[in-house]
């Protein structure tokens, strides 16, 4: 085992580390004053895609708290507007897009314009990268020792927002349409496989040094669906990722899978497994091979709450990892009314042992 090395990668590698490297989904957001500031100045899709903008979003976290991982600042539905699907983040009702529901709709998209509409995410990439690996690392907190972690969205949860066309409980439409319009379904999980599969690789070739992929409604499928859209798509992703850029790790989040998850870990080939906040990790673990990285899974509302409450559930949380390969996370993003100072507080205490 390495004993050198970005901590957040060696874990990925399947090496347990004591305390764990600590990161936290939707860590660039609102819940930083910095974030905020210059929400004002551009709409959100702007400011994905203005390579400037993105990479201060992306290191603000990192600036104020030094985590071991800094996750591209960007969204799982770049790749459907990418691919030409019309898309707007409007205030206080989330993402609305055009749905798409029939083969006839998915004819107006094309997967040939993804890789020169993301160009910008690339370059976000390649200036993250040199800046965090860089000689003078603008007061990132450990020069040298925080990982590059792009993303993507898994096919079914990307499905889910294209169909339906807007955020969803429970997200009817779609899978009301994956039964009765199973060839539409199919194809469109299909295309956003290999296209997803294209994408996280240019992220790599940019400067990822791991990749994640958001299976956020995963959870809403019943098993033999969730082996289909699901499992199967992951393995191909894994597969394609594996084949051009082998080494580079992949960490799967399939969300409130329950019992699914274990299925997940074992048949998909991730490196690493996100678990949600519903997880029992230690029951999840034992279930699964001890070279499998677990990620999580503080309850964000836990960190909205702070104080004695939430460090003893992220020690609690911590311990019950001690011994395997784990990466210190919440079971979903950090909630927007979050004061800043309790995510600092939980930082410290997973360092603190
Ligand atoms: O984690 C990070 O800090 C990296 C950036 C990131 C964003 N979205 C930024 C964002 C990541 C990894 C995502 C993933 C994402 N986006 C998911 C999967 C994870 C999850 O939360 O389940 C999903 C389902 C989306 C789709 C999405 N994007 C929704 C439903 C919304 C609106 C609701 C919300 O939380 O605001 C977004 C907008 C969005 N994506 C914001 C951010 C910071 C808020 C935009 C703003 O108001 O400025």
């Amino acid at each position: 085992m390495t004993e050198t090395g970005k901590p957040l990668l060696r874990a990925l590698a399947g090496e347990a580390i004591w305390p764990p490297p600590v990161w936290l989904m939707r860590q660039a957001g609102r819940f930083l004053p910095e974030f905020r500031a210059l929400r004002e100045k551009a709409d959100f899709i702007t400011r994905c895609m203005t390579p400037d903008m993105a990479t201060e979003i992306t290191l603000q976290p990192i600036r104020r708290f030094g985590m071991d991982g800094a996750i591209l600042f960007s969204d799982i539905l770049i790749l459907p507007w990418a691919m030409g699907q019309s898309l707007e983040f409007i205030h206080g009702r989330g993402p609305v897009l055009e749905p798409v529901r029939s083969l006839h709709d998915l004819e107006r998209l094309d997967v040939k314009r993804v890789e020169a509409a993301t160009m910008p995410v690339m370059e976000t990439l390649q200036r993250l990268r040199t800046i965090v690996d860089g000689p003078d690392p603008i007061g990132v907190a450990k020069p040298g020792q925080v990982t590059l972690i792009g993303f993507a969205g898994a096919p079914f949860t990307v499905a889910c927002y294209m169909v339906e066309g807007h955020g969803s409980r429970e997200f009817d439409v779609t899978r009301g349409l994956a039964y009765s319009d199973p060839e539409f379904f199919d194809r469109l999980i299909d295309i956003l496989t290999i296209a997803t599969a294209d994408m996280l690789c240019n992220q790599i070739v940019a400067g990822a040094e791991a990749v994640m992929l958001f299976d956020s409604w995963a959870g809403l499928l019943p098993p033999s669906e969730f082996r289909r859209h699901v499992i199967a798509p992951a393995q191909r992703i894994v597969k394609i990722i594996n084949e051009r850029h082998p080494g580079v790790p992949i960490i799967g989040f399939p969300r409130l899978a329950g019992l699914m998850a274990v299925e997940y870990g074992r048949e998909t080939g991730v490196n690493a497994m996100a678990l949600d906040t519903s997880a029992d990790m230690k029951a999840i673990a034992e279930q699964l091979p001890n070279t499998l990285t677990l990620q999580g899974n503080l309850d964000p509302l836990r960190v909205l709450a702070g104080g004695e409450g939430m460090r003893a559930e992220a020690r609690a949380i911590r311990d019950a990892m001690k011994g395997r390969p784990h990466i210190f996370n919440l079971g979903h993003g950090v909630v927007p009314a979050t004061p800043p100072e309790h995510v600092g507080d939980l930082i410290a205490t997973i360092r603190d042992i």
